[in-house]
């Protein structure tokens, strides 16, 4: 009788048991067993409508709810001794709850597969996993809101280029990361839509034999509905590429201030301090405090487009239904999980550790001739085609330079040699102030209406 020869469920068939390299190879469980919540979940909605359907016992129903909520209590107390020799999480739970209710617990995998159990679970990680992201995000795009509402006015250069090219203010320039992330919480919550269907019923890939009641376990655990095709359902991982997709875009954006959270911080530019409690220092030089925690963010971006690309090529060229390759989607899935959720706490708190140092974006400011552009726009409204007004200026720019100032210091009679046009009243234009105050349209950067897109941002966050 060799045909048991080991401990895995399925052993029936098998006559010699798995080397120690191939069990280690092929199971789950060190990586899985973080779903356990899930697949508890899972197996009671499953075993609750086996017995409405009349599949199973009230008492075998019975057990199994008593049994789960000791396995729960066990695993919570970190009690559960997880083995390897058990493959994953769905077959370490249920033989667990099978030492402890017999029977009952042999019956609650009728009807049902790993591989819609498998899919199951993961969708329901996903979907709390969202979940916390939305608080996350929303908690750190009111941190942006709290930072730009402070600096609404704060004149800062705009770039372009990495040139300084015109006056904005700092709030405005926050609020374009609030719109941003505002997108990146848009594709969660639509991700959030594919993710919220059901797999179970889907059973190995065909589907089951016992009259099961699918619509019931969707409304039991909460799915908006059931996957439509029983392949598809235990087959396709699109949900969690296209989850991690948008935690990779959501990266893409924190990189992005990151880069700029660094490149302010540098005494060179100066723009920003962060609190010390973000920086770190460095063991040779006493004098240093690095932006370590922008820097990791902008380098864990790699890895989060990284498992995109994991998921997206594991899927690729895989022919229907489920085959072990999908067993691979959950390491992934769950470094851009930790590293979104992480990043996003983080930053969520060190947006009120950013302090403004005005004065260096204010002398930054009249340095790069940030107003050129007003002036080229005052003489249009003088009657100037506006390419015409485009090259006058740019001879003005050019005087200035050879004489080391910005454009204000300019005298007037010096302007007139280019723009003869120009009157007393050019003066008011080429200041900051008076920059920002005439993009005063929707969208623009007038300290009134940073104000009032401040307004809107925090009626969005509700
Ligand atoms: N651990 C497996 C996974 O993550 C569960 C499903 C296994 N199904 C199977 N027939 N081997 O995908």
């Amino acid at each position: 009788m060799t045909s048991n020869a080991n401990q895995y469920t399925w052993a029936g068939r098998f006559s010699e048991p798995v080397s120690d390299l191939v069990k280690r190879y092929t199971a789950s469980v060190d990586f899985d067993k973080r779903m356990w919540r899930q697949d508890i979940c899972g197996s009671l909605a499953h075993a609750r409508m086996l017995a409405k359907q009349g599949i199973i016992s009230a008492q075998d129903l019975a057990d199994i709810e008593r049994g789960m909520a000791q396995v729960a209590q066990e695993i919570e107390a970190g009690q559960l001794e997880w083995s390897i020799d058990l493959e994953d999480v769905h077959l370490n739970v249920e033989k667990r709850l099978t030492a402890l209710v017999g029977d009952a617990g042999k019956r609650l995998h009728t009807g049902r597969s790993r591989n819609d159990q498998v899919a199951t679970d993961i969708r329901l990680y996903l979907r709390d996993a969202i979940d916390d992201i939305q608080v996350l995000l929303k908690q750190f795009r009111s941190a942006l809101v709290d930072l730009a509402e402070k600096e609404a006015a704060t004149p800062m250069p705009g770039f372009t280029h990495l040139q300084v090219a015109q006056p904005v203010t700092f709030g405005h320039h926050m609020l374009a990361y609030f719109e941003m992330f505002g997108r990146d919480a848009e594709r969660f919550a639509d991700t959030r839509k594919r993710v919220n269907r059901l797999p179970l019923g889907a059973a190995a890939l065909a589907g089951t034999t016992y009259p099961i009641d699918r619509e019931f376990v969707a409304a039991e655990l909460g799915f908006e509905g059931v996957c439509e095709n029983s392949l598809d359902a235990v087959s396709d991982r699109d949900f969690a590429i296209e989850f991690t997709s948008a935690c990779a875009l959501l990266m893409m954006h924190v990189s992005r201030l990151s880069e700029e959270l660094v490149m302010w911080m540098s005494p060179r530019i100066g723009f920003i301090q962060i609190a010390d409690r973000f920086c770190t220092g460095s063991s040779i030089m006493p004098q240093k405090k690095n932006p370590d925690v922008p820097e990791l963010a902008r380098g864990k971006t790699g890895r989060v487009y990284g498992q995109l690309l994991s998921l997206l090529t594991l899927m690729k060229s895989q022919p229907l239904a489920y085959n072990k390759d999908n067993q691979e989607d959950k390491e992934p899935l769950f470094d851009a999980v930790d590293t979104v959720t992480d990043t996003l706490r983080i930053f969520a708190d060190m947006a009120g550790g950013i302090t403004v140092r005005a004065e260096n974006m204010q002398a930054a400011l009249t340095q790069g001739f940030a107003t050129a552009t007003d002036l080229a726009d005052y003489l249009v409204k003088k009657g100037l085609p506006f390419r015409d007004a485009h090259e006058a200026v740019g001879h003005a720019v050019k005087a200035a330079e050879a004489k080391g100032v910005d454009l204000p210091q300019l005298t007037l009679d010096e302007i007139r040699a280019f723009c003869p046009q120009v009157e007393n009243d050019v003066f008011a234009v080429l200041t900051v102030a008076g920059s920002l105050a005439s993009r005063k349209h929707i969208g623009g950067t007038a300290p009134e209406q940073v104000k009032a897109a401040i307004g809107r941002a925090r009626q969005r966050l509700g």
